[in-house]
């Protein structure tokens, strides 16, 4: 029997070169990525995985072309609005992590109705991570301590509550696409310990099946936290 993780998180990368290797603008690229996302979620969904979390939109993607992002911010606002209700139907809590204070209006209106809509359902947990990164988390963290308990020394417990990730266990399995060897910003303190599946395939070709291979290499790992191998 296989051990499915019960928090996958994954790196989406490779959309522009996609698209690049096929004469493509970029944007196409993205378009292919979402198209991707809808079937991992649902794999995910039918796996019975319990939390999926994505990086969607990094602080540092802020410094691309202002076409690109603004394309970026419409097509996730589209998705969002499309898939909703099949998400509602299938029992799916969304949630979006990151920075909301420089989302478009419109943008965090669906964000925060698709949260509102789906904030009691009990199935798959799926987060977004938008205008996100992990040494933002922290820092947004460090400061609502001081903020709320000045005098309290900091511990791990106390930390992890303060990040936007409370209540989410760590991943245990991260997948990133695209080649790259690299955590590129993403949850910096709730990886610590989680095991890192790189491919070479570009996000947009990412499918279910590969999903299973990135499991199934999950499965083969000896996760020791510290302690002496019990395989030797
Ligand atoms: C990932 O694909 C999507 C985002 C970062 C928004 P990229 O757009 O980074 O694609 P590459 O890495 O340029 O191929
Ligand atoms: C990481 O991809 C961020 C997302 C997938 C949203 P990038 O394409 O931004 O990462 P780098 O620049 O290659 O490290
Ligand atoms: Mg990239």
């Amino acid at each position: 029997m296989k051990q499915i993780p019960q928090h996958i998180a994954i790196i989406m990368d490779g959309n522009g070169r996609w698209a690049k290797k096929r004469f493509l603008p970029r944007v196409a690229g993205h378009v292919k990525g979402v198209n991707a996302l809808k079937k991992i979620v649902t794999h995910c969904n039918d796996l019975g995985v319990k939390y999926l979390t994505v990086f969607a939109f990094g602080r540092e993607n802020w410094n691309r072309p202002q076409d690109e992002v603004s394309f970026l911010m419409r097509l996730i606002l589209k998705r969002l609005n499309k898939e909703l209700d099949e998400l509602h139907s299938k029992n799916a809590q969304i949630k979006f992590i990151g920075d909301r204070s420089r989302i478009n209006s419109e943008l965090l209106a669906s964000v925060l109705a698709a949260e509102d809509k789906t904030r009691q359902n009990t199935g798959l947990n799926f987060s977004i991570c938008l205008d996100y990164s992990g040494q933002y988390d922290i820092v947004q963290a460090v400061n609502r301590i001081i903020a709320e308990n000045p005098e309290t020394p900091v511990t791990e417990e106390i930390l992890s509550q303060y990040l936007l990730t409370d209540g989410i266990p760590n991943p245990e399995l991260v997948i990133r696409t695209s080649g790259e060897s690299r955590i590129s910003n993403f949850m910096l303190w709730q990886l610590a310990y989680s095991e890192l599946y790189f491919t070479n395939i570009y996000w947009p070709d990412f499918s279910p099946a590969e999903l299973e291979g990135a499991i199934e290499w999950y499965n083969n790992r000896e996760r020791r936290f510290g302690k002496i191998s019990e395989q030797i």
